[in-house]
Parts: structure tokens; C-alpha cells; sequence
């Protein structure tokens, strides 16, 4: 119990269990029967948890407490941030009042690194330990906290830290995460972080929130997705409408679901989530489905390493992200919504409900929207700590109240997604998107970025790649941040933007697309940043992620904490991932500290056979991509040969 088995390994996790689980009788604390009760309302009947006292034939639980179960997620949280654990007894209650059997509950909650399922201090200090962090002195300030507070989870007076994987700060590294559970619980985001703020976090300090990222680019003419970020006060509806917010969705109604729909498939705009899919023709496919109801989710669980595009949007310009979604619920049919948000955003968390409750509130989101007739609800769902539940299927399983585990495709979640009913998932940066698609047109869209049918790659690969796109530049930069530019601008002008490497240190790798992309040379600064070229370079561009690594990192670390991201985020599901990011992790570690087992050369080969079995095996992108970075870096940087290392 403790840290979630994914997280440790399941070796490690079966040595960790210091305890069996039995759960049928152990009864909840009035603490923790209260945490339940105030999020899910007192129990109906004895079935479902209420006192046994009643006539004892009849029962109020049944089908209508068995719907309940996507409340699981939800329940989970509301106990956790009052007792800091799960306890067995809680546990069981939680099973009781949504008549789910306790080891499906032990299930869920042991499958997300947030919870923790053995008693620990309420003030927990999440220390960042990856790429971008470790870029920027992590490895000190975790070597301050183990001298001063001790290893890993040791308690010093009700407070204790742990590592934790990118938490979507990676342009204000190094970072941290600070939750206190209790009566009065507390998130809070430490940002460019130094030992001083960590040990006094730990001691007892509440640190106050960090502003919001101000882009570079802020308020300068021609953006369209970072227009108002940074600009416009992102508390209120007032100054979003006064900055052109709502104009779309206006323009939408106008258009008709099916006129939205011919817009979007005009502009050619491809999901920025990472798989790149036509989002027209996806919206176009859940329109035309007879079952209803239809669903949308809008993808913001960004928990891939470098990440944090979403973020900045989230924080800057909620009310984008809410108009938007209404503009794809309006276009493709649904009647409800979800926004799928990372367990790590509390700021990001805080703006979105109350954007939420404000459109509410001003009659653009409920029913009978501006008078048009239509209906659209959203809510917000937040993660815990699990990087595969960004995986469009993977958040269904979360939503619905099972484990976050990606399922086999097809049937595809346009036809059987969210509850088994046709459902559109969208990134948060794809749907924002959609705002200048509908006021400008999908055609003027169309012709930002490299769509136009000159090079003949373009020809041949079809779309090209249309609209404005973020990037997250991190690592070794002068100005980190998020930078809105046309599809086509080269590696080399995005870099420009940013300032360059500081103090004229030298550029050494660049890592496009995150821990699930791949490591590039200095030599390739002048490659497009588009769909295709990056395509035929053999690279990605993933969630956009772009890592600066100069010749001060050690690059055969990078690799060892990308290896142990896959191993501990995989779900498990499928052999080739589950065994093939161990084996992978192993296989580095054997090279890094040269005890091969035979030459280097039959190190490097058995990584290469490794990959491959993961990339053709895998169920889903996790185990798929999980050697990139690492085989890229052993072809590109010759890490192992002579190379930088
Ligand atoms: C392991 C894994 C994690 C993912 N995480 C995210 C994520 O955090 N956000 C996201 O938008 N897409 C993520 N995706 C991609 C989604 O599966 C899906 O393609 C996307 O949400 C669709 O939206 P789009 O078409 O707008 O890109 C992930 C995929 C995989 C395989
Ligand atoms: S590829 Fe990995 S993460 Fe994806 S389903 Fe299989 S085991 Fe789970
Ligand atoms: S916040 Fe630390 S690497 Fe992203």
C-alpha cells in the first residue's frame, strides 16, 4: 500500500505492503464518514451505509446507487484532502455507499499517485525531479531536503516530501507542489523554487500563490490564442466579452451545427493533443451518430514532461476554453460536458470553476442558451497524479469510476466512448482554436501555416499543417515560456524568440515533443515546425514540447529519469509495455554505470529489440512511444558511442 504499484514497480510495490487489506471490517472513523457524507449527501439506506435501523427489508441503494459510481474519482478526492489518506475503513464505506465491491475501490484508488493508502503527514511537499527541473538544479534541492528533513516521505512534525514527476511548470523551473489536507485543505504551486522556500514549506509556511505565467508575447498584435492571456483579468466574464469573448460562439449559432461543422473541416486544423487527428472530421463523425446522448471532454490532464501549453490557457483565458467547448458541444450534439483537468493545476482549477459558474450564471452555459434553445452542461473533473489518463480512453474508465486504463480501439470514442455513447475529446489548445476558426472562417484559417499545395511533401501528405501552434519552450533558454507562432517557423526562429541559450552556452540536444517524442542535434535548428517535415525527419511534435539541453546537463541521467517515467506510469495492461519499460530501464541503468551484460553494442541492440516489441505490440501511444527519446538519443546523440556522454 502507500505509493500506487505503478509508481514503485510491482516488485517493489509487493515489497512496500507491509500490511493485507482487510477491508470488509473495517469500519470508518466519524471523520472520515463525515468527509463521504458532505460530498455524496447522507446515505439513503441501510445498504448504502446508513445505520441498520430502519425496517430492514426494503433498500433505496440498488441500480440508482450502482449510476453513482463515476462519483468514485470525485469521492476519493473530497475524502483525501480532509484525512490525507485512505484507510482502510474509509475505503470500505466509499464501497458501501456506491455498492462497488472494495477491491474494485482498492483498485481505483491505488491507481493514482495521489493518494496515498497509508496514513502519512497532511502537508506534503511534491518536489519536481524531471527533465525541465532537473535542467534547472533539481537534483540540489532534493539533496538539501534528504540532509535537512530526511529520505523520501520521513515525517518532521506532520510534513514530509516526495519526488514527483513534471507538474506543468516547466517554464518557471525548478518547481514544487504543496498540499495540506484537514478541515481547511490547501494546493499551492511553488515556482523558480529555492531550498529556503522548500524548507520552509515543509516547516509549516504557506507560501502565496504563484501570478499567473505572463507570456512573452503578451499583448502584442496577431496572436490568436494567446490574445488575452496575460491582457484580459481572467476572473471576469465582463472583460472577456469586452476583449471579443462570446462573439464566436454568437457567430456560431448563426452557422447551425452543421455550418460550425464545415468551418472546422475547412480549416484543416489537426488535434494538438498529440495524435494529430483531423478534428473536423471527428467532430462530423459524433454529429452524424443517432445514439444519444452525446458527450464532449475536453482533454486537459497535460501530464506529459515539458508540457504546459494548457496550463497557461487554463490560467489566462478560461473563458475561451469554455466557449469553445459550447461551440463543440453546439456543433456535434452534446448535451453534457466534461473538462478532464491534472490533479496538479490548482490554479488552472480555481479560475475554470468560476469561469464556469460566471457563463452560468450570465446565461452562456445551462439551459436554453442566449435564448437559442440549446443546452449544454459542463463540470470539472480532476485527475490524481496519472499521466496514462490523458489517453482519450483512459479518461473514460477515470470519468466513469474504474481505473484510468486504456481500452482497445475499436470501437472508436466517436461511436462507443464516455458511458458507451459517442463522444468527442479534444485538447484544450485544439478547441481554443476553434474560436478564430468560427469568427474568421475556416478558409482564412486554412491559409496560416503550411497548407498551401506548393511542396510536393505537402501534396503527398495531404493536409499540411494549418493555424497558429504553441510551443513550450523550456530548458536551456533565456525566456522560457509558452510562444504562440504559424505552423512552419523553424526550430531555429522559435529558439531566436526565446532568447537563445543563456550566458552563450552551447545548445547540445534539443527534445521535441516530450519524454514521448525524440532528441534532435543542434545541427537540425533549421527544421520546420510542422506535421510533415518534422514527419519526414523522423520526429514528432507531440504536445509541442521543446527541451533546450546545453553541454551542462548530463544527458545519460535525462534518459534514466525518461526510462523510469515510462516504467512508473504504464498501466500494466499489456506485456510488451509493462515488461519492456522495465527491461528498458534496467538496460540503461547496466550501460550508464558500465557493467554491461556482454558488450555495449548487445546493450544497444537488446534496447532497439525492446522498442520495437513495445511500438508494435502496445495497446496504446504510452508503450508505443516509450523508446523514442531513448533510441533517438542512442542514434542521434550517440550517447553510448563515443558521443556526449
Ligand atoms: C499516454 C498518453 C497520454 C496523453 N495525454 C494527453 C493529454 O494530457 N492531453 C491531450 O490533449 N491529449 C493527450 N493524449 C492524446 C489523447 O489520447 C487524444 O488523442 C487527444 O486528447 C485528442 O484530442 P485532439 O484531437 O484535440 O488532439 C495522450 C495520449 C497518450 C497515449
Ligand atoms: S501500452 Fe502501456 S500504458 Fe498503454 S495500455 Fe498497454 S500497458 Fe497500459
Ligand atoms: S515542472 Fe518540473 S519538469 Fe515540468
Amino acid at each position: 500500500m502507500g505509493v500506487p504499484a505503478r509508481r514503485l514497480g510491482w516488485r517493489a510495490a509487493k515489497r512496500a505492503s507491509s500490511v493485507d487489506v482487510h477491508l470488509l471490517d473495517a469500519e470508518p472513523t466519524s471523520e472520515e464518514r463525515a468527509a463521504v457524507d458532505a460530498f455524496l449527501g447522507p446515505p439513503l439506506s441501510s445498504w448504502v451505509g446508513a445505520d441498520r435501523a430502519d425496517n430492514g427489508h426494503s433498500a433505496h441503494g440498488g441500480h440508482s446507487a450502482r449510476a453513482e459510481r463515476h462519483q468514485l474519482l470525485p469521492t476519493l478526492h473530497a475524502l483525501h484532502e480532509h484525512t490525507g489518506w485512505i484507510s482502510p475503513g474509509a475505503l470500505n464505506y466509499i464501497a458501501r455507499r456506491l455498492t462497488i465491491p472494495p477491491a474494485d475501490v482498492y483498485g481505483v484508488a491505488s491507481f493514482y499517485a495521489l493518494f496515498s493508502l497509508e496514513p502519512r503527514p497532511g502537508r506534503v511537499l511534491h518536489v519536481c525531479d524531471d527533465l525541465a527541473c532537473r535542467c534547472a538544479g533539481s537534483q540540489a534541492l532534493i539533496d538539501t531536503l534528504t540532509e535537512e528533513v530526511g529520505p523520501p516521505g520521513a515525517d518532521r512534525e506532520g510534513a514530509t516530501w516526495l519526488p514527483s514527476p513534471c507538474l506543468g511548470q516547466c517554464d518557471r523551473a525548478p518547481a514544487a507542489l504543496l498540499t495540506q489536507s484537514g478541515q481547511a485543505p490547501m494546493e499551492r504551486e511553488l515556482v523558480t523554487v529555492g531550498s529556503e522556500d522548500l524548507l520552509g514549506a515543509i516547516g509549516g509556511a504557506t507560501p502565496s500563490p504563484p501570478a499567473s505565467a505572463i507570456p512573452w508575447q503578451a499583448g502584442q498584435p496577431g496572436l490568436r490564442l494567446l490574445a488575452r492571456v496575460g491582457v484580459a483579468d481572467p476572473e471576469s466574464i465582463d472583460d472577456y466579452r469586452a476583449r471579443g469573448g462570446y462573439a464566436a460562439l454568437r457567430r456560431a449559432f448563426e452557422l447551425g451545427p452543421e455550418g460550425v461543422i464545415r468551418e472546422v473541416v475547412d480549416s484543416k486544423l489537426m488535434g494538438r493533443g498529440g495524435a494529430a487527428f483531423p478534428t473536423g472530421r471527428k467532430w462530423d463523425a459524433v454529429a452524424r451518430q443517432p445514439r444519444r446522448p452525446h458527450y464532449l471532454i475536453c482533454n486537459a490532464d497535460e501530464s506529459e514532461p515539458g508540457t504546459f501549453k494548457d496550463r497557461v490557457l487554463l490560467e489566462g483565458d478560461p473563458f475561451s476554453v469554455i466557449e469553445a467547448m459550447t461551440i463543440a458541444a453546439y456543433a456535434t450534439g452534446c448535451e453534457r460536458g466534461y473538462i478532464y483537468l491534472r490533479g496538479e493545476y490548482p490554479l488552472a482549477q480555481r479560475r475554470l470553476e468560476h469561469a464556469i459558474q460566471q457563463a452560468r450564471d450570465r446565461g452562456f452555459l445551462g439551459q436554453n442558451i442566449l435564448s437559442h434553445g440549446y443546452s449544454f452542461e459542463t463540470e470539472l473533473r480532476k485527475g490524481a497524479g496519472a499521466y496514462i489518463c490523458g489517453e482519450e480512453t483512459a479518461i473514460f474508465g477515470s470519468i466513469e469510476g474504474y481505473r484510468g486504463e486504456p481500452r482497445n480501439k475499436p470501437p472508436f470514442p466517436v461511436d462507443r466512448g464516455l458511458f458507451g455513447k459517442p463522444t468527442v475529446v479534444n485538447n484544450v489548445e485544439t478547441l481554443v482554436n476553434v474560436l478564430p476558426i468560427v469568427l474568421e472562417g475556416g478558409a482564412a484559417y486554412a491559409r496560416i501555416g503550411t497548407a498551401q499545395p506548393d511542396p510536393l511533401s505537402r501534396v503527398i501528405s495531404g493536409e499540411g499543417s494549418t493555424g497558429p501552434k504553441l510551443f513550450c519552450v523550456c530548458g536551456a533558454v533565456a525566456q522560457p515560456g509558452v510562444y504562440e507562432v504559424p505552423f512552419g517557423t523553424t526550430l531555429r526562429e522559435l529558439f531566436e524568440l526565446a532568447g537563445g541559450v543563456p550566458g552563450g552556452g552551447t545548445l547540445r540536444a534539443v527534445l521535441l515533443g516530450g519524454a514521448a517524442g525524440s532528441f534532435i542535434k543542434p545541427d537540425d535548428l533549421d527544421l520546420p515546425l510542422t506535421f510533415e517535415d518534422t514527419r519526414a525527419a523522423g520526429t514528432t511534435l507531440g504536445s509541442g514540447v521543446v527541451l533546450a539541453i546545453d553541454d551542462q546537463v548530463d544527458l545519460g541521467r535525462l534518459l534514466m529519469v525518461i526510462a523510469a517515467f515510462f516504467r512508473n506510469e504504464s498501466c500494466g495492461q499489456c506485456v510488451p509495455c509493462r515488461v519492456g519499460t522495465v527491461r528498458q530501464e534496467e538496460a540503461l541503468a547496466r550501460l550508464l554505470s558500465g557493467r554491461t551484460r556482454g558488450t555495449v553494442q548487445d546493450e544497444l541492440a537488446l534496447i532497439a529489440e525492446i522498442g520495437e516489441a513495445m511500438r508494435d505490440a502496445s495497446i496504446c501511444g504510452l508503450g508505443q512511444t516509450a523508446s523514442s527519446a531513448i533510441e533517438s538519443a542512442i542514434e542521434r546523440l550517440a550517447v553510448f558511442n563515443g558521443g556526449p556522454e
